[in-house]
């Protein structure tokens, strides 16, 4: 409790966006951030000042570590954002996961913090928000992301372990080519309609009350590749969003129909990426761009699989039926096979144009760049697994590639693991 009260102020924004923030210096310093001061316009500062005589509701810590900084929500238990910024260099070295241990955060007051104990058999993985795979070049900020402020409770099998552990080799193979990665990661709860129409939203929550984790029902990664400075192909800056279910993804959807326009996320979340970067003539731009690559990626999947992933994420502006159907630059009869067929079958990618997307202002989707959004294959770590003890008959429907579609996730957040969670992998 001392810890979070006392603390100096380092910085105190007068005017619209100005945020008030406490720091403690500490190793894994703790930031506190207070409401913007947009919510009061700076117009009398002393009565702004007197507003606070008494302190502002705590309710939002940053913590910044080595390897990343979070936001850590004491609500959901839960970060709500947790930033990275992932160079080539970071990867390389020796550290060993396994020798890191999750820890509960000592710094947040133990009325707020996540603990240990409700993980415990919850069924859910201890899910990293910034990867532990992150950081190989030291093992003091590979620890750093075993701390609960960097975890949420995620699917294991089928989510976790295998189609969110390729995103984050994605993530990371895009520093080799792309330069620069800076990434935000975090939960989401989003809600879906009801058969009455109206919206309504249920997530599982774990550990007993009044200290329950909120299970999230989605996550996101947004994700800003800066090759400016980089050796890689691409001169310019690459941008692009992605909203999964906390589900088992069927290893064979294409990671573009995951993409989202950043605008609906932001509204979401409740939060702007990348403000000092991403004004308003970029981010048009780039949500064009994330709904062409979304139609793409859509294209690809099994009507089944593309009803319920429109419902999973039915909150996000999918494209529409139209866009759907047709194809932007095809001809017009490739246009009327396709419409004939997508009702039956996922079309295959061969036959989809690729979307062209526009660069403006040296911002490019990030898809445009580095080889499309292409996950890697399923990897060795998954491999490996499939013979362990701990996921003993209980992997082999969830990560087979099943095309029936069931394992395309349209229970958002439902979807539990069979085998106890809290001991599991979060790469
Ligand atoms: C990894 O750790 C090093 C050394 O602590 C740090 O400089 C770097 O920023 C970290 N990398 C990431 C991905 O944050
Ligand atoms: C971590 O431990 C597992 C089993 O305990 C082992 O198979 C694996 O090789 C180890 N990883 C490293 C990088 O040492
Ligand atoms: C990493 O964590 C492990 C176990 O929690 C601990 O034994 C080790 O000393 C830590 N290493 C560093 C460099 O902080
Ligand atoms: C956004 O930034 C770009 C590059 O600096 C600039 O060309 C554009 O006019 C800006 N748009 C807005 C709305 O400020």
């Amino acid at each position: 409790m001392r810890n979070i009260a006392i603390g100096f102020v380092v910085g105190v924004g007068v005017g619209a966006g100005g945020t008030y923030i406490y720091l403690q210096q500490n190793p894994g310093r703790l930031i506190r951030s207070t409401s913007s001061s947009t919510i009061w316009p700076a117009a009398d500062p002393m009565r702004d000042q007197a507003i606070h005589d008494f302190g502002s509701p705590m309710s939002e810590f940053v913590r910044v570590y080595d390897s990343y900084a979070a936001s850590y929500d004491p609500r959901t238990r839960t970060p709500k954002w947790v930033l990275e910024h992932i160079t080539a260099k970071d990867l390389e070295g020796d550290a060993n996961r396994n020798k890191s241990q999750f820890f509960e955060d000592n710094q947040i007051d133990p009325a707020f913090r996540a603990t240990l104990e409700s993980y415990k058999d919850s069924g859910y993985d201890r899910g990293h928000m910034a990867p532990a795979g992150d950081n190989k070049s030291s093992q003091k900020a590979l620890n750093e992301t075993f701390s609960l402020t960097n975890i949420c409770p995620q699917v294991g099998l089928g989510f976790n372990r295998d189609y969110w552990e390729r995103f984050e080799r994605y993530v990371r193979d895009l520093t080799k080519k792309a330069g620069d990665v800076y990434v935000v990661t975090g939960p989401l709860w989003i809600p879906k309609p009801d058969v009455d129409g109206k919206w309504n939203m249920q997530h599982p929550m774990i550990g007993q009350p009044p200290g329950l984790i909120a299970v999230p029902t989605h996550f996101y990664k947004v994700i800003l590749a800066d090759g400016r400075r980089g050796k890689g192909s691409s001169r310019e800056v690459g941008v692009g969003a992605f909203v999964m279910p906390n589900a088992p993804i069927d290893p064979q959807l294409p990671l573009t129909a995951f993409t989202v326009p950043l605008e609906p996320l932001e509204q979401l979340a409740g939060m702007r990426f990348f403000p000092n970067f991403i004004n308003a003539t970029r981010r048009s731009a780039m949500d064009q761009a994330a709904l062409a690559w979304r139609q793409y990626g859509m294209q690809q999947l099994k009507p089944f699989d593309r009803v319920s992933l429109c419902q999973d994420m039915a909150a996000l502006p999918a494209p529409s039926g139209q866009l759907l159907l047709t194809s932007g630059s095809s001809s017009p009869s490739s246009n009327a096979a396709m419409s004939s067929t997508s009702s039956m079958t996922a079309v295959p990618e061969h036959q989809i144009s690729v979307p062209k997307t526009r660069s403006v202002a040296g911002t490019t989707h990030l898809c445009e760049i580095a080889g499309g959004c292409k996950l890697p294959p399923p990897g060795s770590w998954q491999k490996n697994q499939q013979s362990n003890k701990q996921l003993k008959g209980s992997s082999s429907g969830h990560s087979s590639g099943s095309s029936g579609g069931g394992s395309s996730g349209t229970s958002g957040g439902g979807g539990r693991p069979s085998n106890p969670g809290g001991g599991g992998r979060s790469v």
